[in-house]
């Protein structure tokens, strides 16, 4: 079952390209217009909600947070993302205007069900983003779009992950095109760009030679921090979990902006960065910022270790390692850039001896509240 992997875990990163692949088949004719047939939600109601709000937990949570800037960017619609536990417990504001739309690979996740059924009484449209067919939470929502990442056996998500930002850049596209906020020759022209992903993914997977080596000589480190901004910022989250799940290191995500608001006293020689850094072929001034933000911590002692995009020098002098990704653009550059961390913590954790698929005191699916 592992296909000659060590590790349920090893076996679905190398599953990514497929499980990507997967999530975009059938779902766009060709010329940009997306076909969401299941999404049986009425396109009148769809055009007249003002208001999205995720909700999920943990991995799937940040896949939310990608969503968020992807969704935003494209739609012009203001959405929020809420872990589902915090979600019920503080009268938040829904009515039948507020689309939400819940992520959860199992399907099963108590606190993101019970957040679901409380926004449905409140009179919310329910959208479900499931990696599993027929489970509760797309059952008791009002539409599901299911990913295609097959079934995932490690404890720690990863091939989930990539299909579920797949999918909410399939809905924040749908819904751009149904409410004209983007022309279809864009959309054709992202959906074009995301049916690249897989091949790049798989690129990542074959030249992550030297992120192993890293992780192995890094079997003693006590804490790493990541950092990153706008997209980059959930997928450092998410590196950090992934790291905390695996390898029971401390472990913290930062937006990069926030070093200088309070983090930055944490670097001391010798502490371990990683910054995922944007494309410098991107918007504003994001590149050179993340940049900067190398450059302080470098100069008060850290290690840092950085993703960035193929062809960026820039990074090479404020890094002890980088390790590049290929193009793409800043909005889906996440599927490519969590995978080397992915990579990190599986390896990491290998290094100490530990079970990567059943890590200690967590289950797969957490049907409790
Ligand atoms: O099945 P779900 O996506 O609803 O699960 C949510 C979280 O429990 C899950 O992502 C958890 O954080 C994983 N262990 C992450 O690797």
């Amino acid at each position: 079952k592992k296909d000659g992997f060590a590790s349920f875990m090893e076996k679905e990163i190398n599953d990514q390209p497929d499980a990507v692949a997967q999530t975009l088949l059938g779902r766009n004719d060709g010329n940009g217009n997306l076909t969401l047939d299941e999404l049986r939600v009425d396109p009148e109601v769809l055009k007249t909600i003002n208001k999205i709000i995720v909700l999920a937990c943990g991995t799937s949570a940040y896949a939310g947070q990608v969503a968020k800037y992807a969704i935003e960017h494209w739609c012009r619609i203001p959405t929020e993302v809420e872990l589902s536990h915090e979600f019920r417990y503080r009268d938040p504001i829904v009515d039948e205007k507020t689309l939400i739309v819940s992520i959860s690979q199992s399907g099963e996740t108590m606190d993101t069900l019970m957040a679901v059924r409380y926004a449905r009484e409140q009179g919310a449209k329910t959208v479900s983003i499931c990696n599993t067919n027929g489970s509760t939470i797309p059952r008791e929502s009002d539409a599901v779009l299911y990913t295609h990442a097959g079934p995932e056996i490690a404890v720690a998500s990863t091939k989930a992950f990539l299909a579920q930002i797949t999918a909410t850049y399939l809905l924040g596209l749908y819904l751009a095109q149904l409410r004209g906020n983007l022309f279809q020759g864009q959309i054709k022209d992202i959906l074009a760009e995301l049916a690249k992903t897989p091949a790049k993914i798989a690129t990542v997977i074959a030249n992550a030679g030297q992120i192993k080596d890293l992780a192995h000589s890094m079997a003693e480190t006590r804490t790493v921090l990541f950092l990153g901004r706008h997209v980059g910022y959930p997928v450092a989250m998410e590196g950090a979990l992934k790291l905390k799940e695996l390898a029971y290191i401390h472990a913290e995500g930062f937006a990069a902006g926030e070093l200088k608001h309070g983090p930055i006293a944490l670097i001391e020689e010798g502490q371990a960065v990683i910054v995922v850094v944007p494309s410098p072929r991107g918007r504003d001034s994001l590149h050179a910022k993340v940049v900067s933000n190398i450059q302080e911590v470098r100069a008060r002692g850290a290690k840092t270790i950085v993703i960035a995009e193929e062809g960026d020098e820039s990074v090479r002098e404020f890094a002890e390692h980088v390790f590049y990704i290929p193009e793409t653009s800043t909005l889906l550059a996440p599927l490519l850039a969590t995978v080397p961390l992915q990579i990190f913590a599986l390896e990491l954790a290998t290094a100490k001896g530990y079970d990567v698929d059943q890590p200690r005191n967590l289950a797969k699916s957490v049907t409790v509240e």
